[in-house]
């Protein structure tokens, strides 16, 4: 089995090729990434000489570079994506590129090359906001995207399900809440905080901070990607889930607690503009169907990833200061 795994170098990516390495060793793993700000080959540093896993620098908007990598491969699983809201706020342009473009180059890609098994890695961010007594997202909620990255992975998501029900292309996607874990890029609320207070350093909390979000622990992410991909059915989305809703104040003080530090290191900060009010997840789906549930609960899955953080400071130290990017040159660039 030959995967190719887009955006491996990032978050959840990087976890999921050392997921497969662990649990399936005879796999071929090739990478494509492009290293962008947010792509670090210090995640897969364990993995790089492994005779099964082959690293590629790449857009997946290069359509001969993808074209002869899909070829080569059985199933295409994808990540890669610009990932942030507030650089969607910002800039939006590589959302577009990336998100939309990219996943439209591998689709093609895909069925020019006998219609390739793809699994789409997609967000909750897609169905919207809810109210405080809305039922929870569930595969059939309608798409209500709000900000220009969700509206990018929407966009992506569309792209997917209309090459199954056109080209009969064999897909499956997953959409799933708030990830947290090792390797999580230090401008997502939790390794943010996390640093920060490590480093005596405020955190800004928006608006309120009664946003809610569901969260979940990355490995068990990789756990519903591995499910989906083997047992997944043809076509069909799967709603991937923590069953864990907070609102950001909740987080807050949970993170604080666990690193000794005091409310007074909450600075209240303006709002995002259009920031979703709350998400969850209806996982009874994929629980009934394939067997998946999460398994880590947060306050365990919090520690770890605080002690994580607290054993790898020049993983993050490295990113805040911009040092991390020149690994590339120095190990692969000069090949
Ligand atoms: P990330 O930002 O940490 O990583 C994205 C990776 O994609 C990086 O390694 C980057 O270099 C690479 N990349 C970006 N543009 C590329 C391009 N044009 N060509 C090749 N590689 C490119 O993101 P993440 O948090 O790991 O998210 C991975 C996927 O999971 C995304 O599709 C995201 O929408 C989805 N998702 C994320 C979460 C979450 O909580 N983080 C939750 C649900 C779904
Ligand atoms: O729901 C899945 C999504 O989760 C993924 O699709 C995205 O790729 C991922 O980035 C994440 O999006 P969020 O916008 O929910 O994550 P973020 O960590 O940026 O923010 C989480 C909440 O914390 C949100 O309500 C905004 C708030 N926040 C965030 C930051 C960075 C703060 O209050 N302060 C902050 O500094």
């Amino acid at each position: 089995m030959k995967l190719l795994i887009t955006g491996g170098a990032g978050f959840i990516g990087s976890n999921f090729v050392h997921h497969v390495n662990k649990n399936y060793p005879e796999y071929d793993i090739v990478n494509l990434d492009l290293l962008t700000y947010a792509g670090n080959l210090e995640n897969l540093k364990s993995i790089e000489k492994n005779p099964h896993y082959k690293f590629i620098k790449g857009d997946i908007c290069n359509k001969k570079l993808v074209n002869d990598l899909v070829k080569d491969c059985h199933i295409v699983i994808h990540f890669a994506a610009e990932s942030h809201v507030d650089r969607s706020i910002l800039d939006s342009a590589a959302f577009i590129h990336t998100n939309i473009v990219g996943t439209h180059n591998l689709l093609e890609a895909a069925k020019n090359n006998g219609n390739k098994r793809f699994h789409h890695v997609s967000t909750d961010e897609v169905y919207g906001s809810l109210g405080p007594d809305d039922p929870a997202f569930h595969e059939s909620t309608p798409y209500d995207p709000r900000s220009p990255y969700s509206a990018s992975k929407a966009a992506s998501d569309h792209l997917v399900r209309s090459y199954y029900h056109t080209h009969n292309l064999p897909i499956t996607i997953s959409n799933c809440s708030n990830n947290y874990g090792p390797h999580h890029f230090p401008e997502k609320i939790i390794p943010l905080f996390i640093t920060n207070l490590i480093e005596g350093k405020k955190v800004p909390l928006y608006g309120d901070g009664l946003n809610i979000r569901d969260w979940l622990y990355v490995e068990d992410h990789c756990h519903a990607i591995d499910k989906i991909i083997h047992h997944g059915k043809i076509g069909e989305t799967y709603c991937v889930g923590g069953g864990c809703e907070l609102t950001n104040k909740e987080l807050t003080y949970k993170i604080l607690n666990q690193l000794g530090s005091g409310e007074e290191m909450i600075e209240f900060v303006t709002d995002r503009p259009g920031h979703d009010r709350r998400y969850a997840i209806d996982f009874s789906k994929i629980k009934t169907e394939l067997g998946w549930k999460p398994s880590v609960t947060f306050d365990e899955g919090l520690a770890k990833t605080i002690q994580w953080y607290r054993e790898n400071e020049n993983w993050w130290k490295n990113i805040k200061s911009g040092e991390y990017q020149k690994y590339y040159s120095q190990n692969y660039g000069k090949r």
